[in-house]
């Protein structure tokens, strides 16, 4: 949670700053803040959005070439302008940003009060600086060697950066359980939570790993462990396309992305689906292939969208390819003393690659000693270097806040492991093999067809934009689309929104059902359809609304249903992918009729790097 940026260099740092904490904004926007190093350390910070603090600031002296901006996702205080960041400490003779969480704050905060230091916020990051500052006086050391030995004290989660009045060319930053990634211009230096900020500045970048000190001066970057050890920093190239973050003509991110999808999806299967070669290619699972084939179970874990993405995957491994599956929310897995053996694979589904809950069921997974496989969108990201192999989803950055094509391209990442899986433990016949291959190539365009529909589905938002409560159901692979399809309502427009399988209606939540009660039921054609049928049937009888989304040219359900949303029919296994694309662009719209912030929706953050 909680976006970082810093830069040192020949330019007027400001600007650069500003625009770094735009890009930023997904990562959390209550408060944002900058503070900037001419001679004076001056600090600057606001509640509300980085536009609010670009006000603030218009008429303030912000020329430096030196300086660091955060924008927030508040943990510990409320949003306001004190718990903003930068903060001071006590001396206000150096400043701090910091995305994460200190646990042992109240502990090191008395300790701090009573050697005489002044808090101004409720933050667990104003202890952070008066640690630094405290042990720079005990010690007479340098600010580096203060933030080293303050990393011994702290226990959480950190990437933070620190400006001193009394070391004016410098910036110090660490990390530990937070993304950091440092950009290499021309005698200039970036540090950001995320490649956004710094790709238009310059394409060479480094990683930093967890409990590593950067330290930038005299045209130097210099890295150490936290036992003092030097690194050699490992520069990579970035691939990042300065068009693929910003909003092309869309007024939203997430209508931009969620009309990206058939390209996303297309782009996750490149390289991988070789149909006239009659071939599946996954490189990430070659050196793994046996594990796989002879795996005795398959344990997902993931969190929100990516976890709706586990649940069709558990439907596409046990069916394609056998091996028994169980799908885990990992904020749970982790902490319930979980069987796991060598025998199993853990798959960890993460668009952002950076939650910590699914970090660290990944660690508890690994100290077991199963074999993590990740399936993670952003490259670099601490999940993709924390597992044992994986794949990359290749859909581009996801901004918008609300996951849409990161959910289609992890599913399209899923189905073509569960096929490869089956083809290797022979549980695939060749035919049935070929069909999906054949199958799976055409969905973009089905894809491409279903978002035709969007006029037709901004009209029906538009008649239940006023909507409470909305139920959506579903069966089979359909069902984690219902899950999906009512996520998406309740965290863009504030409706209160269930996603059910359809056959469990009946024991219980029909209870709920009257004629104010919109139902979207995903009843496209396939094994359970005549079930759904039924289902409708029920609903129907009890005078709720049904919105049903069907496959086309379907005779049955348009008799029965208020709103019917015909998508082009495709294989039963791979119609999560077409089905979803309706419910993402429903949401969307009665958001943007409710007046809603679709692209930073409220208390939600991008990535969520705590517990
Ligand atoms: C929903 C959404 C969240 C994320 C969840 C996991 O639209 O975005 O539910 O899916 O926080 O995030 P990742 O996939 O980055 O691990």
């Amino acid at each position: 949670m909680c976006g970082i940026v810093a830069y040192l260099g020949h330019r007027e740092a400001c600007p650069i700053i500003l625009k770094g904490l735009h890009r930023l904004e997904y990562r959390g926007y209550d408060s944002a803040g900058v503070a900037l190093l001419n001679g004076d350390l001056n600090v600057y910070k606001k509640k509300g959005k980085v536009s609010d603090l670009e006000a603030y600031i218009a008429e303030k002296d912000t020329h430096a070439t030196v300086g660091m901006g955060h924008t927030r996702w508040a943990t510990h205080g409320e949003p306001n302008d004190e718990n903003a960041h930068p903060h001071y400490s006590t001396s206000e003779r150096i400043a701090i940003i910091h995305n994460g969480i200190i646990e042992n704050y109240a502990a090191l905060k008395k300790h701090l009060q009573q050697q005489g230091h002044v808090f101004h916020s409720d933050t667990d990051t104003e202890v952070f600086v008066n640690l630094i500052e405290e042990i720079q006086k005990q010690n007479s050391c340098s600010l580096e060697e203060a933030v080293r030995l303050a990393l011994h004290e702290v226990v959480g989660a950190y990437a933070i950066v620190v400006l001193s009045k009394d070391a004016p060319n410098q910036l110090i930053a660490a990390r530990k359980g937070s993304p950091m990634v440092i950009g290499i211009g021309d005698g200039e230096f970036f540090i950001a939570s995320d490649a956004t900020p710094i790709i238009e500045y310059t394409n060479e970048v480094v990683y930093v790993n967890d409990y590593e000190i950067v330290m930038i001066r005299d045209g130097q970057l210099n890295i150490r462990t936290k036992e003092d050890v030097s690194q050699t920093p490992y520069i990579q190239k970035l691939e990042l396309e300065l068009d693929s973050i910003e909003k092309g003509g869309y007024p939203h991110f997430m209508l931009k992305e969620i009309f990206e999808q058939p390209r996303s999806i297309l782009d996750s299967m490149r390289g991988r689906l070789e149909l006239e070669a009659s071939h599946l290619n996954m490189g990430g699972i070659r050196a793994y292939e046996q594990k796989f084939v002879n795996a005795q179970r398959i344990i997902i874990v993931a969190c929100g969208t990516s976890w709706h993405a586990g649940l069709v995957a558990e439907y596409l491994i046990e069916d394609l390819a056998r091996i028994p599956v169980e799908v885990e929310y990992a904020s749970e897995f982790r902490y319930r003393n979980p069987i796991i053996t060598e025998r199993d694979i853990v798959i960890a589904i993460s668009q952002s690659g950076e939650t910590a809950d699914t970090l660290a069921a990944i660690e508890l997974a690994k100290s077991k000693g199963a074999t993590i496989f990740g399936i993670c969108n952003v490259v670099g990201s601490s999940i993709a270097r924390a597992t044992d192999a994986g794949a990359y989803t290749h859909a581009g950055p996801e901004i918008g806040v609300a996951s849409t094509k990161a959910f289609t391209a992890q599913v399209t990442v899923l189905t073509l492991l569960a096929m490869i899986m089956g083809q290797k433990r022979g549980t695939l016949t060749d035919t049935k093999l070929r069909e999906l291959m054949v199958e799976l190539d055409t969905i973009p365009a089905k894809v491409t067809k279903a978002l035709e529909l969007d006029t037709e589905i901004r009209a029906i938002a538009e008649i239940f934009k006023d909507a409470s409560n909305f139920l959506y159901l579903g069966r089979g692979y359909n069902f984690p689309v219902a899950l999906e399809g009512a996520l998406k309502l309740k965290e863009i427009s504030y409706i209160h929104a269930e996603g059910y399988p359809a056959a469990e209606m009946k024991h219980g939540p029909i209870a709920l059902i009257d004629e104010n009660m919109p139902m979207v039921v995903i009843a496209t054609r396939d094994s359970s359809y005549e079930k759904v049928v039924s289902n409708i049937q029920e609903v129907k009888a009890r005078k709720g609304r049904i919105i049903a989304v069907v496959s086309e040219g379907d005779k049955v359900i348009p008799a029965m249903a208020e709103f019917v949303i015909e998508v082009p029919h495709t294989s039963e296994v791979l119609m999560p992918l077409v089905s979803v694309i309706p419910l993402q662009l429903l949401s969307y719209h009665i958001a943007v009729l409710r007046g809603c912030n679709v692209d930073q929706p409220r208390n939600l953050a991008k990535s969520v790097t705590v517990e």
